[in-house]
This record gives structure tokens, sequence and C-alpha cells, in this order.
């Protein structure tokens, strides 16, 4: 039997409340991952390594984990005795590790995100089925590619977002769809896995990761924020704009001067789904089908 490897970096699947009707008032990233393992009995049907990366709330995310996690999983890919591997992960901030993986590995075998939105010790706590789900998808052999399991859904993880603050069924895929069902550990999958082009790990082993903001076009935007961040020595920015990816005057006059001052700039459209649509001759170029914070982690990996 191949081994699946889980790799657990904290969140709230790995959180705890002081009362189990609690669902909000807990402390993410207190149950070591071994333990979370631990207390799913039908993981005993897998081989399993479980091993702590990180134990944080996902919304202090760290360039340094992120470098560390992508080692770990590069390790264990290497490794001819691994069918897949899941990382156990906070939700907050998972569509951005997700993108990271998927754009620095591009891995042939599957690496599936999961977490939770409910603490372990929850009523009705959705990280046990989560966890179940997401190594019987990493032990799939068609399974493939950076992958996201929430709720019994499937996300290509360049595709996946955040979508909802509360519910259990927080994510989804924007235009795309998700991938695929997991029903009772049936795999129903909907349309291809994803693929990409690895950058490969030497790029992002350095300490020294550009800084690029995300700035937001709203009623009112002036040029102060890009301005600063100037001021401050930015290499990129992501301009989240109204609509199909539109800038007020005072705020595309600064991005524009920004841009010509060697700061890489890239647009995204601040509502929940789609992608901006390329405007022939646009002076600022779009991220697509990115989310703003994707398209962020993209223009980082870009500019190193
Ligand atoms: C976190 O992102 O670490 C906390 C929230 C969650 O996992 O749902």
């Amino acid at each position: 039997m191949k081994r699946i490897v889980i790799l657990g970096t904290g969140g709230t699947i790995a959180g705890q409340a002081r009362s189990a009707a609690d669902n909000t008032g807990y402390v993410a990233g207190t149950i070591a991952v071994a333990d979370l393992v631990a207390a799913v009995p039908p993981l005993a049907a897998f081989a399993i390594d479980a091993e702590q990366v990180a134990q944080t709330d996902s919304k202090d995310m760290t360039f340094a984990i992120w470098r560390a996690l992508a080692q770990r999983v590069a390790h264990h890919l290497a490794r001819k005795d691994v069918a897949g591997i899941v990382i156990t992960h906070g939700t907050d901030t998972l569509e951005e590790t997700a993108y990271f993986l998927h754009r620095v590995l591009a891995p042939a075998r599957p690496v599936v995100l999961t977490g939770a939105m409910r603490p372990a010790g929850a009523l009705a706590a959705d990280g046990p089925q989560n966890l179940l789900d997401a190594v019987r998808l990493a032990a799939s052999p068609e399974a493939s590619g950076v992958l996201v399991c929430m709720a019994g859904t499937v996300h290509a993880g360049c595709e996946v977002r955040k979508a909802h603050p509360y519910r259990v069924d927080a994510f989804d895929s924007g235009d795309a769809g998700p991938l695929a069902y997991l029903e009772e550990g049936v795999l129903r999958r909907l349309r291809d896995w994803p693929r990409g082009d690895a950058l490969g790990l030497a790029h992002v082993l350095r300490d020294d990761w550009p800084r690029v903001d995300i700035v937001l076009n709203y009623a009112g935007a002036d040029d102060a924020l890009v301005d600063a961040l100037c001021a401050l020595g930015v290499r990129g920015i992501v301009a989240a704009g109204t609509g199909n990816g539109t800038l007020g005057a005072p705020l595309e006059a600064a991005l524009l001067r920004a841009q010509t001052g060697g700061v890489a700039v890239l647009r995204t459209s601040r509502t929940a789904r789609g992608s901006v649509i390329d405007t022939p001759g646009a002076a600022l170029p779009d991220a697509g089908t990115l989310t703003s914070v994707q398209a962020r982690v993209e223009l980082m990996l870009r500019l190193m």
C-alpha cells in the first residue's frame, strides 16, 4: 500500500473552543496533526505519515511557512512510496497557499489541501469528514495536481476561493465550477485535473521576496495609497478594480505613473466571480481569472 503524507499547518481544523457550541470564539492551530489523524477511525485503513510543518492561524501565514511547506511537499513527492499528500490548513488564506503550490510545484501526483469551518470539538465538526475525503482523494490513482477538498467538493488549487466566512460549504471555484465531488468515498469527476508548468522550488528558496500589495477601487479612491506604496519601494501592485477591473481616474493615473516607474501592476476585479475580460489596448494588464490575492502571489512569483 502506498503512503499518504499529511502535513499539518494549523487552522480551524486543528482549533479548539471552550464550548462545543461555539463555532467562532476558538483558538485555531492548537491540536497536533497526528492527533487529528488519530481522531478519524477510518483513516486506520491507510498508511499515513503525519508531519507538523507549522501550527498557525492562517491569517498569520508567512512566506517562511510557505517555503518550508513547499520544501516538505517536494521532498515527499520525490518518494516513490508516496501516492499523494494532504495539507491541513486554515481556510482564511487557503486559496493563496493552494495557488502558490500550484505555480511552484504543479505536481503530477495529488496534493490536497483541506481545512474546516468549525473547530475540532464542535457539535458538528466538519474537519474529520474533510480530512477523510482529502486522504481518499490523495490516494486516488486518477487524481492529480494541487486540489482543495472541502465539504465533499473538489476544487482546483488555481481556481479555488473562499466565498463565505461561516458556512461549512465555504469554497467555490468562481465561473470554472468544481472539478469533482467526493460522495461516500466515490469520486465523481466533472472535468480535467489542473495542469501547469512548475516554476520550481529554486525560485522561492530565498528570503528577499518582493513586496507586492493590493489596492482597491471604490467611490472616492484617490492616488494617495499607490503613491505611498511607491515611496515605500513596492515592487508590484494588484489593483482590484470595480466591475471588469475598472479604476477611477486618480487611482488609474497613479498606477500608470507607478508602472512607468518600474512597478509591476496587475488589474483584477473586486467582484466575487468571473475574470477580467481583456480590453484591447488596456494600459494596465489584467490577471484574467485570478482572485486579487492569487494575482498577488502570481506577481510575487513573476518578480522572483
Ligand atoms: C484559519 O484560517 O486558520 C482560521 C479560520 C479557518 O481555518 O477557518
